[in-house]
């Protein structure tokens, strides 16, 4: 009789953190360079000359990205969004969400886009397994557009965008809104307006102090809880019950029928306690937090390594490790220090 043991196919191995907090989403930047210039993320004035951008050879391959996404899969990670800088400016990004989709235990693969590229490319993203789409749109208001993209951004552009992806079948997509004080705050209800009536749902941003270009200060925040009241005045509004602890948005629908709306609100009420997301730049770097100064270098474990169980292995170490809960002690003293920047991260 044979005595062996069978080899076991490898479960799932749950990892969770010193709060712990189990490691659900996982967000790649595919591209650190972006055709925008929005000034709460990456302000012209920032990017004193070249150098800047991570060369390409630098980035990550398509293969690498796969054996990463692999790796983080088999610690627990179901829910996989795609980010850059702009990541459709990634070469055959089709392709890249092609192998991914493939990957078994991975539920769902988002992306995070301002838009522009969208007519282009929305229906091989379609095609290639790609779930869902999430557009950043600040504004109807051309003027404020320019102002907010650095002189980038065309509405119409990215109006083409949003119905190139609805006629490629992504039918209920985010808008990701940011809004800044004095700046797109009195534009917020014609864009509500405009998106009232259909299957998406805009999210109202607070903006956030990530990076450290933007010039940041808490009297630019718009509180979201100012605009439950402003919004419910007009449109009736009441909230919408959510299973899900790591949600980003609070979520509130018309009483009239009209669709649906969101808020995140990471600065007057921070959502760490939720956080099981983990973030990938585009040359390999692992940050446990949008706020971090540093990150885990895991290029030389998915370039070179020769067992994938020690890039497994790695991760599962630092997220074991990690305490970060930078939005609830935003108010704390701490000493300055760089943060990454967004635009290197994703969001
Ligand atoms: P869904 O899977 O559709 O819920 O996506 P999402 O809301 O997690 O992602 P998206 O890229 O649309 O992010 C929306 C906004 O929330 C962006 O401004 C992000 O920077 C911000 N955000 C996402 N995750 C976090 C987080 O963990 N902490 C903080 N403070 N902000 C976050
Ligand atoms: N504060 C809040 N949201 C931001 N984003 C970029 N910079 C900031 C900021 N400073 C948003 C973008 C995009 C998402 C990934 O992050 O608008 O929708
Ligand atoms: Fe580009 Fe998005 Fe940053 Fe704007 S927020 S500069 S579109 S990466
Ligand atoms: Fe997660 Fe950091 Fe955002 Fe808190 S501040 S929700 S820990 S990414």
């Amino acid at each position: 009789m044979d005595m062996r043991v069978p080899l076991k196919i490898a479960e799932p191995v749950p990892v969770q953190d010193r709060l712990q907090r189990s490691l659900r989403e996982l967000r790649v930047s595919v591209i650190d360079r972006c055709n925008f210039r929005c000034t709460y993320c990456m302000p012209a004035d920032s990017l004193n000359g070249r150098g800047v951008f991570l060369p390409l050879e630098k980035l990550l391959t398509d293969h690498e990205i796969e054996t990463l996404v692999r790796a983080f899969v088999k610690l627990g990670v179901r829910k996989l969004r795609i980010t850059g800088g702009e990541p459709l400016l990634r070469p055959g990004l089709p392709a890249l969400i092609h192998q991914l989709a493939a990957i078994e235990g991975l539920e769902d693969i988002a992306l995070t886009t301002n838009g522009v590229m969208l007519p282009r490319l929305a229906g091989d993203l379609a095609a290639a397994g790609l779930n869902r789409i999430t557009v950043s749109l600040d504004t109807l208001d051309e003027e404020v557009l320019a102002r907010m993209s650095g002189g980038r951004a065309r509405l119409n552009d990215i109006l083409a965008g949003i119905t190139a992806a609805e006629v490629a079948g992504f039918q209920q997509m985010k808008i990701n809104t940011v809004v800044q004080c004095g700046v797109n705050d009195h534009t917020i209800m014609d864009l509500l307006d405009h998106f009232r009536g259909t299957p998406h749902s805009v999210r109202l941003i607070e903006y956030m102090d990530v990076g450290n270009s933007n010039h940041w200060s808490v009297d630019d925040v718009v509180p979201n809880g100012k605009w439950v009241s402003t919004i419910g005045n007009r449109w009736p509004i009441r909230p919408v019950i959510s299973h899900n602890p790591a949600e980003t948005a609070q979520r509130f629908e018309y009483l009239d029928g009209q669709g649906k709306i969101g808020f995140i609100s990471s600065i007057s009420q921070p959502f760490c306690g939720g956080c099981t997301r983990a973030r990938v730049t585009a040359d390999g770097l692992f940050y446990t937090c949008l706020f971090a100064n540093r990150g885990t270098n895991l290029m030389p474990l998915i370039r070179h390594g020769d067992n994938p169980h020690d890039l497994i292995d790695r991760i599962a170490a630092v997220w074991a490790g990690r305490g970060d809960r930078y939005s609830e002690q935003r108010d704390l003293p701490r000493e300055e220090r760089q943060k990454v920047e967004m635009y290197r991260l994703g969001g």
